[in-house]
């Protein structure tokens, strides 16, 4: 969420440095050098305490990460991470054991995800340009069904059953809800928020989303309420994406989502995610994934880390720094890279940072 000032008053946040798995820590690299340039000019100080959490730390120890090592990452403003997943682990362990729970211990009840295409990036939609995609998702983040309940009934037999809950409290719906309202208001463009769902056929878990969002919106007459279906969403957004300006959704609709919004604004490349708790700790990442196929070979995109970097001054209270970086990418994409492509991009990972960060 904007805020007017900084975050505290000396400017000097603590930030946990996770880099992860796969491109994780390269393309954390580069955001981190665009920072390091960012506080320079700007005359603020980031003090980076790095973490070792992911797949090559489980391998060797067989921990993901404690309680009590959640627990520490409270005392930080902020926490920076590249990605999550390994080849050798099985999947769920990382993404369970680290990411939703680091989401879920600290309350990081939002997963923000802007769908922006920058000048002079290449999107799918033929007839579409920067003027058309440009809307936010606000994604809820601990709950539906990424909370983890269910259970099989007679397991491995032929009449197997397994069931997987999707769980939506009226105080986890509530707060996504007027968050979403308010991040509308505030930025302020067309102030319409689309609430997606399903609530033709979830006509439980959607039911109480619609009744929600119907009470909200009564303290908010400023922004234009619209509603689609999660199918129509996706339709919508390939066609006519400039009908959107915010959406609001659950968190698997919101997963899915955010992966065809990152599609039409240029790739995973550039896609750019944080996960707010808006009274406690935040923690930004580029939503693509730890690529395992690219680590090591300077060929992935780092402007999505840079871009989550950027996310992350805004929500310390460094707007004109976050602004700045932004703009720079703006003019890299729009004037350098050939394309936003791993391996195609016309420069090395390394040269992509040092692009941005000496344009700063
Ligand atoms: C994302 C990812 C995660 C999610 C996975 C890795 C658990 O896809 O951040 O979108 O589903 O939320
Ligand atoms: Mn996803």
């Amino acid at each position: 969420m904007k805020k007017t000032e900084s975050k505290n008053k000396n400017r000097q946040y603590k930030i946990a440095v996770i880099g992860g798995d796969g491109t994780g820590p390269e393309v954390t690299a580069e955001a981190l050098k665009v920072l390091a340039a960012s506080s320079k000019k700007n005359g603020f100080k980031l003090d980076l305490t790095p973490f070792d959490f992911g797949g090559e730390r489980y391998l060797k120890t067989g921990k993901v990460i404690s309680d009590k090592e959640v627990d520490g990452l409270r005392k930080f403003d902020a926490i920076l991470l590249g990605a999550v997943g390994h080849p050798d682990v099985k999947p769920g362990i990382l993404e369970k054991g680290l990411l939703l729970k680091i989401r879920f211990d600290l309350e990081q009840y939002i997963n923000l995800r802007p769908v922006k295409l920058y000048p002079g990036v290449w999107t799918p939609l033929r007839d579409k340009g920067p003027a058309d995609i440009d809307f936010v998702v606000v994604r809820e983040n601990n709950e539906g069904l990424y909370v983890g309940e269910g259970e099989f009934i007679n397991k491995g037999k032929k009449n197997e059953v397994a069931l997987q809950v999707s769980r939506n409290t009226r105080k986890g719906v509530e707060r996504c809800l007027r968050y979403a309202f308010e991040f509308t208001r505030k930025r302020n463009k067309r102030k319409k928020l689309t609430l997606c769902a399903k609530t033709n056929v979830l006509t439980y878990a959607h039911d109480l989303w619609w009744r929600v969002f119907n009470e909200v919106a009564k303290e908010y007459k400023d922004v234009t309420t619209d509603y689609a279906h999660v199918d129509a969403t996706c339709m919508w957004m390939v066609k006519n994406p400039e009908w959107f300006d915010v959406i609001v959704t659950d968190n698997m609709f919101g997963d899915i989502i955010t992966d065809l919004g990152a599609m039409i604004q240029g790739g995973m490349g550039i896609a750019a995610g944080g996960n707010l708790n808006p009274e406690g700790v935040s923690m930004f990442e580029p939503i693509g994934g730890s690529a395992p196929k690219y680590t090591g070979k300077n060929v992935i995109n780092p402007l999505a880390a840079i871009c989550a970097g950027a996310m992350m001054l805004e929500t310390l209270g460094e707007t004109k720094a976050a602004s700045e970086i932004e703009n720079t990418v703006m003019k890299v994409t729009q004037t350098k890279l050939k394309s936003l492509s791993a391996g195609k991009m016309g420069y090395g990972t390394g040269e992509v940072g040092d692009l941005v960060a000496g344009a700063l």
